[in-house]
């Protein structure tokens, strides 16, 4: 069975992630690869349905086990329906926050056993972890700043034009609302999980512009994964 690649981009809020996930698949379609973009909570239909339960920010679960659990049936979901048809096809799946956003999050800055988590990842990723992983690093500050000037877009719209479309389904997420500690604890998390896994994880400095992190992050795809087909 042939096996694509599996790429997935992690980070703090309003890093860059979306933006380079979408760089990065134009720019190995322009290559000729099939590509195939999603996203994490989130990506096949039933995920996407508990993404909007996982980050509504009015609904706030007491129990950490209920939260692990809905991200976790998320993901087993998504990784049957999309991400492993889409590998197994030889395509390139470039995942928006995965596995260590789910450590990150709810293990090292959340309130979840990291016993817990690994065991989850265990029964539900098995075999399936990223070929690559890019982390956009930026101060948490920079991040929540990127993030809230986006949110604001919508306000200054004349009544009569009609409203872009909003970039998610809640303005402000369950997570996004959480205090400063909270995302300067989620930058250290990745950093960790970078040093740790050198291997799989290749750190990025996105407090450049766009087009400078997107050059950076395909010089580290082809080093890593275009090099091996060569
Ligand atoms: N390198 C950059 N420099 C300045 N602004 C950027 C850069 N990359 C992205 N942005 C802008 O910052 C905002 C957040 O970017 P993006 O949505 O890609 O981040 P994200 O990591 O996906 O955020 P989130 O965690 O909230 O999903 C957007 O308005 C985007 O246009
Ligand atoms: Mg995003």
């Amino acid at each position: 069975m042939t096996s694509g690649w599996f790429i997935t981009f992690e980070g703090g809020e309003g890093s860059g992630k979306s933006t380079q996930a979408k760089r990065l698949s134009e720019r190995l379609k322009e290559e000729g690869h099939s590509v195939t973009v999603t996203r994490e909570p989130g990506g096949s239909p039933f995920a996407e349905r508990l993404r909007t339960l996982i980050l509504d920010p009015t609904l706030e679960t007491h129990t950490p086990l209920a939260e692990a659990l809905l991200f976790a049936s998320a993901r087993a979901d998504h990784l049957d329906q999309v991400i492993r048809p889409s590998l197994a096809a030889g395509g390139v799946v470039i995942c928006d926050r995965f596995l260590d956003s789910t450590r990150v999050y709810q293990g090292y800055a959340g309130r979840v056993e990291p016993r817990l988590l690994e065991a989850l990842e265990l029964i539900v990723v098995q075999h399936t972890k990223p070929d690559l992983t890019i982390v956009i690093d930026i101060p948490a500050e920079v991040g929540l700043a990127r993030a809230a000037l986006r949110m604001e877009a919508p306000v200054h719209t004349a009544p009569s034009e009609k409203p872009p479309k909003q970039p998610r389904g809640l303005l402000t997420d369950r997570f996004e609302t959480r205090d400063l500690a909270f995302h300067k604890k989620l930058r250290e998390g990745f950093i960790e999980i970078a040093r740790l896994e050198p291997q799989r994880c290749v750190v990025v400095d996105g407090q450049r512009s766009p087009d400078e992190v997107a050059r950076d992050v395909w010089s580290i795809v082809q080093a890593r994964l275009l090099s091996d087909t060569a």
